[in-house]
């Protein structure tokens, strides 16, 4: 099967806890940099409605919504915090040089 790791942009252009937007082949994803200086993936839409959760804050390991603050962990994608209930999926991802890659298959 065909590598399936994408790179999605230079470590550096995500600040230490954030998160950008990332989309590609149809689908976006939400990329994030810890307080640690770790990277995670998850889906970018919140599961409760669709909200891009790059627009939302990053706080230690979770990740606010911005629509109604529902809170999700973005190292494992579990729903921490109403409204939300439904965890949101996590892709790999890797750091080779400078440049962060996700697994999105
Ligand atoms: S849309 Fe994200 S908490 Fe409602």
């Amino acid at each position: 099967m065909a590598d399936s790791w994408i790179e999605v942009c230079a470590k550096d252009a995500i600040d230490e806890e954030d998160v950008i937007r990332f989309d590609y082949g149809g689908k976006t994803y939400a990329i994030y940099r810890s307080p640690e200086d770790t990277f995670h993936a998850t889906d970018g839409l919140c599961t409760h409605e669709k909200i891009h959760l790059a627009d939302g804050l990053v706080m230690d390991d979770t990740i606010e919504c911005p629509k109604h603050n529902g809170r999700f962990d973005y190292k494992t994608g579990e729903a921490v915090g109403a409204p939300v209930c439904i965890n949101l999926k996590t892709y790999p991802v890797k750091v080779e040089g400078e440049a962060v890659f996700i697994k999105v298959a």
